[in-house]
């Protein structure tokens, strides 16, 4: 066996950048007086996101969609332990779930936009739409948050069982490294810089359009 890196550095940065982030979004949502770090740091993790979907088309192999989204049957065969093709990165199951993740957190972050509490504080695009559209996406922000508790539950569960079964997937996540066999190649990696550039040219528009 022999030590690989599978998880980049950007990647890694923005598994555990989210983890932080959503934590302190189910803290500060029930704080009036942190909902204005709320609604900063919402924006932040909207702009990770969209990063994300950017870095899974141009990024490192593992982090590329094409790498992890296969077809659901192979990730439900996989569930059954009869699905044999394999990648570095994510196994067949574990990328529905990352999309999942993806797109519950995306509507999250995308409908807190729009959301208002009623007394103060209003998302920048509250008043720029319809008030019923504004009312409708206000409601996906209170209720889509239970879906995210549930395939968050969903992933971290599946992370112990692994854990407990002696694959390191956490540790993987921290170090970016795997065993593999020794006839397995490296998959390759894309410069962090670009990884920082594409993120600083989401930011910047991010700025422009949603303060
Ligand atoms: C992944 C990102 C986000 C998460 C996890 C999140 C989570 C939450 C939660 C759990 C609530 C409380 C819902 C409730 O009381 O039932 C809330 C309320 C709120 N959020 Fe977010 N949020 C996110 C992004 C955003 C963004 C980007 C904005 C605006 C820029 C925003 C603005 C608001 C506002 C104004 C409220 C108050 C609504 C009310 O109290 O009725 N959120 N958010």
């Amino acid at each position: 066996m022999k030590k690989i890196k599978v998880w980049d550095i950007p990647t890694r940065l923005f598994h555990w950048a989210l983890l932080i982030g959503v934590a302190f979004m189910w803290y500060s949502s029930g704080d009036f007086d942190l909902m204005e770090y709320h609604m900063i740091i919402g924006r932040l993790i909207l702009c990770m996101l969209v990063f994300r979907i950017v870095w899974g088309f141009v990024g490192s192999i593992t982090a590329r969609f094409t790498d992890f989204i296969r077809s659901p049957i192979s990730g439900i065969r996989y569930l059954f332990g009869r699905d044999s093709s394999r990648t570095e990165g994510h196994n067949p199951a574990g990328g529905w779930m990352i999309l999942a993740l993806m797109l519950v957190l995306l509507t999250q972050a995308v409908t807190g936009l729009f959301a208002d509490d009623d007394i103060f504080y209003s998302g920048p695009f509250f008043l720029s739409v319809d008030a019923d559209l504004a009312d409708w996406l206000n409601g996906l922000h209170h209720q889509n948050i239970d879906y995210l508790w549930v395939l968050i539950g969903i992933h971290v569960l599946a992370s112990i069982v692994y854990q407990i079964r002696g694959k390191n997937l956490i540790g993987s996540m921290l170090t970016g490294n795997k065993q593999a066999e020794e006839t397995v190649e490296a998959p390759e990696m894309r410069s962090p810089w670009l990884a920082l550039a594409i993120f600083c040219v989401i930011c910047g528009l991010g700025y422009y359009f949603m303060w």
